[in-house]
């Protein structure tokens, strides 16, 4: 048996569940405007976030509407943890923002890594109007 990618990468609601990756994000932009597209993991329920247990990376991909192939737009590694004195000093959120232009109508998609509770994913319809 082959498995896809896509045979383990998780989906929920991020309001009940603390890995799924939150999408911020205009529903409608103009083409050629420059947005801010946030992504956080644990907006509703806080992820850990220390040397043992945390979340590794995110990414962003745009699919556009019609293209063949995805674009990944963004791409974060959460090393902090590791220099955050599991928390008892400072607290470090894996919350993060990239500015974008669309020229076509397209999904976003981010996916987040837990170095224990694997890949999550989440989507965001934007039209480009
Ligand atoms: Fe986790």
């Amino acid at each position: 048996m082959i498995l896809s990618v896509s045979d383990f990468i998780q989906q929920d609601d991020w309001k009940t569940e603390k890995h799924v990756p939150v999408i911020e994000a205009p529903d409608e932009v103009s083409a050629g405007d420059r947005v801010t597209v946030k992504v956080s993991i644990g907006k509703e329920i806080p992820h850990p976030n220390t040397v043992e247990h945390h979340i590794v990376w995110a990414k962003v991909i745009f699919m556009a509407e019609g293209a063949t192939f995805p674009v990944e737009v963004a791409d974060y590694q959460f090393a902090a943890h590791e220099s955050s004195d599991n928390r008892t000093t400072v607290q470090v959120f894996p919350s993060v923002a990239a500015e974008l232009e669309f020229a076509s109508s397209g999904m976003l998609v981010a996916v987040s890594y837990c170095n224990i509770h694997g890949f999550w994913e989440s989507h965001h319809r934007l039209k480009v109007v």
